[in-house]
């Protein structure tokens, strides 16, 4: 079989940035300066990263760009304060509370505190529900977002196609597979999860695989119909103490294996996660021109 496709999302997403960077000056123009808070409760070290990647990118667009790092302690009431005052601060158009925040925290009522029409996130149930009418006032999810322009970008057709995807968080795995069953783009859709019985029968039938579990290379040769395509949305830390970090990176699909039995494959990092921030980037922008129509 020819090698894959390798689907470069650090370079489609310096695309997509471009794009940003040209529209962030047109906004400016007229007046408007688009502006991003991130609030990121404690110090997971990955989230920390994340958060960095996404005020930078802010700033080397031109955007404004808040980031509000509070301490594990934080308390729900204290949270909520932070929201209510970005809500209420018209310099800001998106704003983003990094997930996972510390146990004690209530997601679900700090989401639905947002204002959705800053909810870069789309996870505000009101965005969500605009996810399942197709509305396009409404914002995507970035990753998802993110893993369908690499598909769009990259040529992979997806009307009829038979899509898998393995995940069924609020994040990814379910939006995901809105996205792919919606009328732009067709695809015969099934969610698996942990649960699924015989999950490796369920992802040979995929055309297109989008694994969204969190489990490092869980994704075996065998799990693959030749020639598929396969979105590698994880971004998990292994240990290895040849690295000057003592972790290296790999997603929920074992590459090596994985890779020659493909048309098309995402690899990690340098595939979805680039895309996420420049969906984030692009759903900022949605927001300031909906505040500025
Ligand atoms: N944690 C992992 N992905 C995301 C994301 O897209 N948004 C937020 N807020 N937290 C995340």
């Amino acid at each position: 079989m020819n090698p894959p496709q390798l689907l470069d999302g650090k370079s489609i997403a310096a695309t997509v940035l471009d794009e940003c960077r040209a529209e962030a000056a047109a906004l400016l123009e007229k007046g408007i300066r688009p502006g991003l808070a991130v609030v990121l409760v404690g110090n997971d070290p990955a989230s920390q990263v994340y958060v960095g990647s996404k005020t930078r990118t802010c700033s080397d667009l031109g955007f404004h760009s808040l980031k509000i790092e509070l301490p594990t302690e934080t308390t729900q009431e204290q949270l909520l304060k932070v929201v209510q005052d970005l809500n209420a601060d018209p310099s800001i158009h998106g704003i983003l509370v990094q997930s996972p925040p510390p146990k004690h925290i209530d997601e679900e009522a700090i989401i639905r505190a947002i204002d959705p029409r800053k909810d870069v996130d789309g996870f505000h149930p009101e965005n969500v529900a605009k996810l399942v009418l197709e509305d396009p006032t409404g914002f995507v999810p970035c990753t998802p977002a993110g893993c369908m322009k690499l598909l769009e970008v990259s040529g992979i057709p997806t009307a009829g196609a038979e899509a898998v995807v393995i995940g069924r968080s609020m994040i990814v795995g379910k939006p995901m597979a809105l996205l792919l069953v919606s009328k732009i783009s067709n695809a015969t859709v099934t969610i698996a999860h942990s649960l699924s019985n015989d999950l490796p029968a369920i992802c040979r039938r995929a055309d297109i695989l989008v694994a969204a579990v969190g489990r490092p290379e869980m994704v075996k040769a065998d799990w693959i119909k030749p020639g598929a395509v396969v979105i590698d949305v994880g971004i998990n830390r292994v240990s290895d103490p040849s690295k000057k970090s003592g972790y290296r990176l790999t997603g929920d699909v074992a590459f090596e294996e994985v890779a020659p039995l493909c048309s098309a494959i995402t690899p990690v990092p340098g595939g979805v996660g680039p895309m996420t921030i420049a969906m984030l980037m692009k759903n900022t922008l949605q927001a300031a021109r909906q505040f500025h129509p």
